[in-house]
């Protein structure tokens, strides 16, 4: 029984082997796969594994795809499995006529077609005609082998392939249906598609080729030409080099998606062997399920250009629709004169491994996307920014995770809102520099401020975990000379990502030799209940964090007073547009400063 193989390929990619196996046994994780006790010869332990797209018992050798599972689990012939599946998967079974089993002779011979076209490519390409094309690639930082590898070819001039195609049985008709030459009004063989064009060979991701997209050297447009859709070449879904990027994935590669053909073989030559690239058209919905595939978050990595943004933007559209706890995308923007081709020539493979290893999450991508450009929003544009943020977080189909976009968008729509609030009033503007130079001039610092900077910077040094909950407040401080130096080097040690424990710090303290001051300062200036409990991390953190607000409040009372008054605002604020009880939009640490405040309005002292 023929079916074309577009449609079984179809079939099982909607066919998650996972999903259909876990119905009846229960699955175990096996590192990235999963595994279960066979079910077709008796066993106790696991020695059945799934992997993307097949399984394979270690036990009694049984192997196949999802059709083959349902045969030899429910012993049903290939026709019923394959009606039983498409049915679960919504799919149309083509029609059993004889046309069908013609179809699949076609696919071969359209294969055998290509492959003799790439051939000749291949070989153009090392010839006289081909020279220019050879030189371009070189100039372009390719090497034979990565020429090689990716079995770059030349087109020749538009006037020869037809003639060289025959000598092989093939007719100008095979090659308009395998995507190699235009059709005139009525259908008949006009002319060959690519002409003066380095060729490209596009593969399923079986490594079969289906097509070639082919780029000019001389400015003329388009600058790159794709093959037509045909019975073996679907845009939308597939990618390029999809089979070799797979591969690499699967031995632990990241996969990472760029925007164009040269950036996945520049990436690839420089030993990054997970990209793909979408084929002249915008990443779609089956392309992403594709790469889901392949990996629960890969990488989008798109030009840093305002078509970039937009793209990135389009991309996070079809996205939200198809996320689920385990599926997501992280985005890695670089500079807006860069692609990956040209960073990795410029600067060098490290430069894009470091912006790769900065990829931002979805969300923060999505509300940088869509606040991009408002500097200083009017109340009306506010109201639209959240209505938009509320409706992006609405696109995500599975209730909880859509709950969590909503609190994440709307957390970073309240942060920047307070923010330009407390700019506008005059009140110190949160701010990550802090070289002192551009520390806010504005802070009052009250009698007696110097022994509590010196508390405040000590207690960190002390308790480096209570960093997060009080980062805005210690990072806008004014403090005094020695006491900033001392502040820089632990900043540069925070923002480096490290787990914020004290044995971490002591030992970036040490190797940047500022341990001694430090281990100084803690001693002189830290109250002994707090100086002792310094493993206690977790345990003790609101009480430290308690203590940290309480010697900030003393500082500068007003201040301290009116931020927290603000922070009370926009929680309430944020209750009310969230439409959820006041309480949860009460973090732990604004808790505590409503605590100290108190406290201190009371006169009390620690
Ligand atoms: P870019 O124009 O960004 O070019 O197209 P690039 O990849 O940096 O190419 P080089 O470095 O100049 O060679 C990105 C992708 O968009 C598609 C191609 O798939 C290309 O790789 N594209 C671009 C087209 O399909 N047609 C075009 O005319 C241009
Ligand atoms: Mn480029």
């Amino acid at each position: 029984m023929a079916f074309d193989s577009a449609f079984l390929d179809e079939l099982r990619n909607r066919t998650p082997l996972t999903s259909l196996i876990g119905r009846r046994n229960k699955l175990v994780r096996s590192g990235r796969n999963w595994k279960i006790c066979c079910p077709f010869h008796g066993e106790k332990t696991p020695s059945f594994y799934i992997y993307d797209d097949h399984f394979h018992c270690f036990g009694c050798g049984a192997h196949g795809d999802a059709i083959s599972y349902v045969m030899q689990s429910e012993g049903r012939s290939f026709l019923e499995a394959v009606e039983s599946l498409a049915g679960e998967a919504g799919l149309e079974v083509p029609k059993q006529d004889p046309k069908s089993a013609e179809k699949a002779n076609e696919v071969k011979s359209l294969t055998d077609v290509l492959m003799l076209v790439q051939a000749s490519y291949r070989r153009r390409l090392f010839r006289n005609e081909g020279q220019d094309g050879l030189a371009y690639l070189r100039r372009r930082g390719l090497t034979d082998e990565t020429i090689e590898r990716f079995g770059l070819g030349w087109s020749g001039d538009g006037r020869s392939l037809v003639e060289e195609m025959r000598t092989h049985n093939v007719t100008p008709e095979m090659l308009v249906r395998a995507g190699l030459m235009r059709v005139d009004e009525n259908g008949n063989p006009k002319g060959e598609l690519f002409f003066n064009r380095v060729t490209f060979p596009i593969r399923d991701r079986r490594g079969r080729l289906i097509s070639f997209g082919a780029r000019t050297l001389w400015g003329g447009q388009p600058k790159y030409l794709n093959g037509p859709e045909t019975l073996l070449f679907s845009k939308r879904r597939t990618l390029f080099n999809l089979d070799l990027a797979r591969e690499a994935v699967h031995n632990g590669a990241e996969l990472v998606v760029v925007e164009g053909y040269m950036d996945v073989i520049a990436l690839d030559q420089a030993g990054i062997k997970g990209g793909v690239a979408p084929l002249g058209t915008a990443l779609g919905s089956e392309q992403l399920e594709l790469m889901w595939r392949m990996s629960p978050s890969p990488i989008m990595c798109l030009d840093g250009d305002a078509a970039g943004a937009r793209a990135a933007l389009r991309t996070c559209e079809v996205a939200l629709p198809l996320l689920s706890s385990g599926r997501t995308l992280r985005f890695c923007r670089l500079d807006p004169k860069d692609d990956p081709d040209s960073l990795i020539r410029t600067r060098g493979v490290e430069a894009m491994r470091d912006a790769l290893a900065h990829s931002t999450t979805l969300v923060s991508e999505l509300f940088a996307l869509v606040t991009a450009g408002m500097i200083d929003p009017t109340p009306e544009q506010r109201a639209a920014l959240r209505d938009k943020l509320i409706s992006l977080s609405k696109m995500v189909p599975d209730r909880s995770l859509a709950g969590e976009y909503r609190s994440s968008l709307l957390d970073m729509f309240f942060e920047r809102y307070r923010k330009k609030w407390k700019a506008k009033n005059g009140s110190p503007q949160m701010s990550r520099s802090y070289s002192g130079l551009d520390a806010p001039k504005t802070l009052h610092i009250e009698a007696g401020a110097d022994k509590r900077l010196r508390i405040l910077t000590a207690l960190l040094l002390q308790h480096p975990n209570i960093f997060p909950d009080v980062e805005q407040a210690y990072t806008a401080l004014n403090l005094p000379k020695d006491l900033d130096h001392l502040r820089g080097v632990f900043l540069d040690w925070v923002y480096q990502n490290q787990s914020l424990t004290h044995e971490n710090c002591r030992e970036w303290l040490e190797k940047q030799g500022v341990y001694a001051e430090a281990q100084a300062l803690v001693e002189k200036f830290l109250p002994r209940d707090i100086e002792k409990s310094e493993n206690r991390d977790d345990v003790l953190s609101v009480e430290v964090s308690e203590s940290w607000w309480h010697f900030y409040g003393l500082v500068n009372f007003r201040n301290f007073e009116q931020e927290v008054t603000n922070d009370i605002q926009s929680a309430i604020m944020k209750a009310y547009t969230e439409d959820h009880g006041v309480e949860s939009s009460f973090p732990e640490s604004l808790l505590a400063r409503m605590r100290v405040l108190e406290a201190l309005r009371r006169g009390e002292s620690i």
